[in-house]
């Protein structure tokens, strides 16, 4: 206790989810669709990186090596997307489309041919296409190009429209517009746990469980238990509207790589195009001119007709990066909290962790959803042990951590 006077709680909720993007609206979903009560804090919801997404939901294309602990998540997740876009209607622009990677070069042919061996090798669907066969399902690719692989298991969500749909369905009662500054613990030795959060203007939100998932955001909440090492990997990603004579200009996502540097070209239902993303690391949040034009380039040597399109938009946003690029899903180990506080499972009570998705917000959302409504049930699947928060940490002999504030 810090001995100030208790402030009201503007809103008692069974879960406060701290974070408004497509990760914490999916969590918040699901959590109402399990019968709970739900309030989602965030000054401005769906204005972070699911403002910049394209919305590919692409395990396979996007498998690295040696990820194989985040394939496993991403694969299920992506097995998860159609009942959960089906639970939201049509709204989500969800499209079942597929994906072709395509090659600029004859290296960049052989680093795809190189990881299709390994995608195969893993179970996952990779058909080498000709440059013929390519351009018979997407003819405004370039004759030039060097070869393509057919995914049909990637597909495409708007996440624009995503966030809008689940805003819709949870009602604008269940969304506090603050910030929220830190974690509020109760209790004392023995029996502390996370209570709720407190917003930028004092007032506070209670809640049975309170779940972190504001992305990069997450670095700035006070009271964690335990350190989060998320660091902003910078994405610029243009929107462009495609003229009604050059429509459709591609139908399936084609993801290229263009001397050695990846491109995505990721087409929408209503006739626009989302070119994307750089990847920087430069602590700059301004669209990068030098980004834009690599874009543009890449773009045009695999698809020539994105010179004749219009170019509305240009955004950047921060991806939350982690040390292995996998997130930071789950609860944390009771060690890390006050001393004698721990829920029946050995956690921190109170309190779910899920954030750093990095590249894989958008796919991973159903999978986190349905993982935090399981730890709400109170059940735990040990194949996402590898995604425990608490992982680069070391549990201190001593809980020095400096808490929220208490009540
Ligand atoms: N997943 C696409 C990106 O992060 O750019």
């Amino acid at each position: 206790m810090d001995g100030r006077e208790a402030v009201p709680p503007t809103v008692q909720a069974d879960v406060a989810v701290v974070g408004g993007g497509v990760v914490g609206l999916g969590i918040a979903w699901e959590a109402a669709r399990s019968g709970r009560s739900v309030v989602v804090v965030d000054p401005a919801p769906g204005t972070g990186a699911s403002f910049a997404a394209a919305g590919m939901l692409a395990a396979v294309s996007e498998y690295h090596y040696q990820e194989e602990d985040l394939l496993g998540l991403t694969l299920e997740s992506a097995r998860l997307w159609p009942g959960f876009a089906g639970s939201l209607g049509a709204e989500t622009g969800y499209q079942s489309t597929p994906t072709l990677c395509v090659a600029g070069d004859a290296a960049d042919r052989q680093a795809l041919a190189d990881l299709r061996a390994v995608q195969e090798a893993h179970g996952l669907g990779v058909r080498a296409l000709t440059v013929r066969e390519a351009r018979s399902l997407e003819p405004m690719l370039a004759p030039a190009i060097a070869g393509a692989f057919e995914i049909s298991a990637d597909h495409q969500v708007d996440p624009r429209r995503l966030v809008a749909a689940i805003l819709g369905r949870l009602g604008e009662d269940r969304i506090v517009r603050r910030r929220a500054q830190a974690l509020v613990w109760a209790g004392g030795a023995g029996d502390a746990r996370v209570v709720g959060v407190l917003l930028d203007d004092g007032r506070e939100v209670r809640a049975g469980e309170t779940i972190v998932a504001n992305a990069i955001g997450a670095r700035d909440l006070a009271g964690l238990p335990v350190p989060l090492p998320l660091r902003p990997v910078y994405g610029d990603i243009l929107r462009l509207r495609v003229p009604e004579s050059l429509r459709p200009l591609v139908t399936a996502t084609v993801r290229g790589l263009v001397r050695g540097k990846p491109v995505y070209l990721v087409p929408r239902e209503d006739g626009t195009l989302v070119i994307g993303a750089t990847q920087r690391e430069d602590g700059s949040d301004a669209v990068s001119a030098g980004g834009v034009y690599e874009l543009l380039r890449d773009a045009q040597a695999l698809v020539p007709a994105v010179a004749e399109l219009e170019l509305y938009e240009t955004t950047a946003r921060a991806r939350p990066g982690t040390p292995d690029n996998a997130p930071l899903l789950g609860r944390v180990a009771a060690g890390f909290g006050p001393a004698g506080a721990a829920d029946d499972g050995g956690h921190v009570p109170g309190l779910i962790v899920a954030t750093g998705f990095f590249r894989h917000g958008v796919l991973l959302t159903p999978a986190a959803a349905r993982i935090c409504v399981e730890l709400l049930d109170g059940r735990t699947e040990e194949r996402w042990d590898a995604f425990r928060p608490d992982r680069f940490a070391r549990i201190p002999h001593e809980t020095h951590a400096s808490y929220g504030r208490t009540a």
